[in-house]
């Protein structure tokens, strides 16, 4: 198709590998991304000595993870309740703007725990029931999207709450592949409508429509919304974005690129907003599951 004819894609990326017009560039995206991508979750795993002085091989590891993969797991050899360590390992990436969503903590980072009480208790990150794939923020207006994320667990739950993981560029790669088709459905900019949440005192957040995947038009990054669940959310009705939706579905439940994960104490995953689901878990009562969860607005930067 020329490249004229193709006004979503150009509106995606005027080139490079996420242009569907940009076969070359694509095709040796594409043989890097498959050479470099982990097989297993064991190889994102960068043991980490003194958080608050990341040494330099420390932080070169984690970063070499994230441009494989868009994401590392840190393990701290000391591990630490201490509610800084997420927000000085992020500056080291060159992460700062918190999104501080209305849940969030007065510093801007989530506790993410089953006794979080009213009214995060409504929400499902706050239970113990498991959720679905998405991407964070996927309801963000787009001045606000969440580009990086970090995940650091103080305690797992008693028995279960596993991450899984893929990275998005491997979905995107694995859409294209299948059709690219699928990847032009999910780039129209209306594909995914979350409607507005309202409380009695009306409109919290206004009805946020928008593209699956966009590009950053400065970096060149990919940039992924989405989210598995099936309420509360409106997709566009046409064969071609049914048929592109469903092809995701299966690629999450099946791809065996999909990377798992039970963050231990200390352990946290840097990343920029990967897909991600957890499953559901089982709390010891003196000891719940807790993890702080910063987003950012700011995209990862690797060295
Ligand atoms: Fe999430």
């Amino acid at each position: 198709m020329s490249a004229i004819a193709d006004p979503v894609a150009k509106a995606l990326a005027p080139s490079g590998p996420f242009c569907l017009d940009d076969a070359d560039a694509y095709r040796r995206w594409r043989e890097r991304k498959l050479r470099d991508y982990p097989r297993a979750v064991d190889e994102l795993v960068v043991e980490v000595r003194d958080p608050r002085n990341l040494s330099r091989g420390e932080q070169t590891a984690l970063s070499e993870r994230c441009r494989r993969a868009n994401m590392a797991v840190y393990a701290l050899i000391s591990p630490t309740d201490d509610k800084k360590i997420p927000r000085l390992l992020g500056r080291r990436f060159g992460l700062e703007q918190l999104d501080a969503n209305w849940l969030a903590d007065d510093d801007g980072i989530s506790s993410i725990e089953v006794n979080g009480g009213q009214p995060r208790s409504e929400f499902i990150p706050y239970t113990d029931r498991p959720i679905s794939w998405h991407t964070d923020g996927y309801y963000n207006a787009l001045e606000r999207r969440v580009r990086s994320l970090i995940l650091h667990c103080v305690r797992p739950a008693f028995e279960g709450g596993e991450n899984a993981l893929l990275d998005h560029e491997i979905a995107y790669l694995l859409l294209r592949d299948q059709n690219p088709e699928h990847v032009r459905a999910l780039c129209a900019p209306d594909v995914m409508t979350i409607p507005a949440r309202c409380d009695e005192r009306g409109v919290a957040r206004a009805e946020q429509a928008g593209a699956v995947f966009s590009v950053d038009p400065l970096s060149g990054r990919l940039h992924m919304r989405y989210t598995a669940r099936t309420r509360s959310i409106c997709w566009r009705t046409d064969a071609a974005t049914r048929a592109a939706v469903a092809c995701l579905e299966s690629i999450l439940s099946n791809s065996p690129f999909v990377l798992r994960t039970r963050l231990a104490p200390g352990m946290g995953l840097l990343c920029a907003n990967v897909l991600h689901n957890r499953s559901g878990f089982v709390d010891a009562p003196q000891a719940p599951r807790l993890m702080y969860r910063a987003r950012y607005h700011d995209e990862l930067q690797f060295c």
